[in-house]
């Protein structure tokens, strides 16, 4: 079969592949834990969904502007001047399907063929990806000095004359680390020197723990948001735990807006108006559920840790937000999706390889779901790859019995 050459380039997300291998594996009547999630376990706010229930009663579901209905636009305009302190217009919002969709169209309306896009690594599986498919080139930036958090150096050697822009994340999915003040400074102003696009995919912005506080990129840039390249994304996802009604959005430039807005009514003449009214229910509504959400994290985060401290050979940098930690396991396996895949055959615990993020040797492993699969999760884990563990395990009433080395 012929197909395009970017196609070709393209690799199925390994997070939704092992979402899918883990619901095949339970609908086997495996007892999977579930290491690998992206999403928090707990309920979407009430008044997402209030309001999208109250309009689908209506009967009455039609196409929407393609940036978004004005409602939605207003409560990202309210939300960002709470978080950012910035008073923006309506023409500086496009709401769409998820922060994916609002990274991937800005990443087309400035990425040319063969332009470069640089990013921190570890980084969001998606970037390599979407770059590809502007036919363009990600290009990761792995801290020289070995740690999560990068230093302005760390992107400044990787710019070239085909660098175009620059994507952080933080804090940051897989790795957890929340990147200094400084560090966001300097890359805004960085930017604006070298007259770069600047995304930053804010989508953890407020999932963060010890007392930490939202760092607002908008307060170190020297310009008007009209005449800025920096693209501010955030969403309803994670924050308010609504992964499934895809409902994210970017502020940028007017200029940028409109161009953005064009190529996504192409795409999908934008979001499903049930779902920006759920977004609108949640952003509008009672707030109490994100609060409510971090404290589980952060508690679920100090559990994670505690088990993980005490596995002997497993280094991990305490994540500062998020819901996932980034742990070293090259002291078992070098080769993380041999180990990965080793866990999920001997002992069903699902993780994600390192990999897939730029950093062989390593695993992610997620907190968001609940402190008993955390605790059995590495206790499982242990089991497996310690080789001075019991000969035997009990997985409930199942009894698996070590015949490896
Ligand atoms: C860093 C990062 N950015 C963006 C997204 C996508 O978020 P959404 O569900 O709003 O598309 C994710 C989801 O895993 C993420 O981890």
């Amino acid at each position: 079969m012929s197909l395009s050459e970017i196609a070709k380039t393209i690799h199925a997300s390994p997070t939704l592949a092992l979402n899918e291998k883990a619901a095949i594996l339970r609908e086997k009547g495996d007892p999977v834990i579930h290491l690998g999630g992206g999403e928090p376990k707990s309920r979407a706010p009430v008044d997402a969904v209030l309001a999208t229930t109250g309009l689908l009663n209506s009967g009455e579901i039609r196409y929407t502007p393609a940036d978004g209905i004005p409602a939605l636009k207003k409560a990202i305009i309210r939300y960002t001047e709470e978080f950012y302190h910035r008073l923006v217009a309506p023409e500086n919002v496009m709401a769409s399907g998820g922060a994916k969709q609002a990274e991937m169209v800005a990443l087309q309306t400035v990425l040319n063929p063969q332009e470069e896009v640089i990013y921190p690594a570890p980084y969001w599986v998606s970037y390599p990806d979407m770059a590809k498919l502007c036919g363009a080139i990600g290009v990761a930036a792995l801290p020289e000095d070995g740690t999560f958090y990068p230093r302005l150096l760390d992107i400044e050697q990787r710019v070239g004359s085909y660098t175009k822009a620059v994507i952080i994340n933080s804090p940051n999915n897989p790795s957890g680390a929340m990147y200094s003040e400084e560090f966001i400074a300097d890359v805004v102003a960085f930017c604006e020197k070298r007259d770069l696009y600047l995304i930053m995919d804010d989508i953890y912005h407020r999932l963060i723990f010890d007392g930490r506080k939202p760092i607002n990129p908008f307060d170190y840039t020297k310009k008007p948001l009209d005449e800025s390249k920096l693209i501010l994304v955030n969403g309803v996802s994670k924050q308010y735990a609504m992964t499934g009604f895809r409902i994210g959005w970017a502020v940028a430039a007017k200029k940028l807006i409109e161009v953005m807005t064009n190529i996504q009514g192409h795409q999908t003449s934008g979001p499903s108006v049930l779902l920006q009214m759920a977004a609108v229910g949640a952003l509008n509504g009672i707030q109490s559920s994100v609060e409510n959400l971090r404290v589980t994290l952060e508690n679920n985060r100090n559990v994670m840790m505690e088990r993980l401290n005490s596995f002997e050979g497993v280094k991990v940098t305490k994540p500062d937000g998020t819901f996932y930690c980034f742990a070293d396991f090259s002291a078992y396996e070098k080769n993380s999706n041999k180990l990965s895949e080793y866990l999920i055959d001997k002992v069903q615990v699902l993780t994600v390889p390192g990999a897939e993020f730029g950093l062989d040797g390593y695993l992610r492993l997620s907190y968001c779901g609940a402190i008993k699969d955390i605790t059995e999760g590495i206790e499982r884990m242990k089991w497996a790859l310690d080789p001075n563990s019991p000969n035997e395990l009990y997985i409930g009433d199942r009894k698996l019995v070590r015949d490896w080395t």
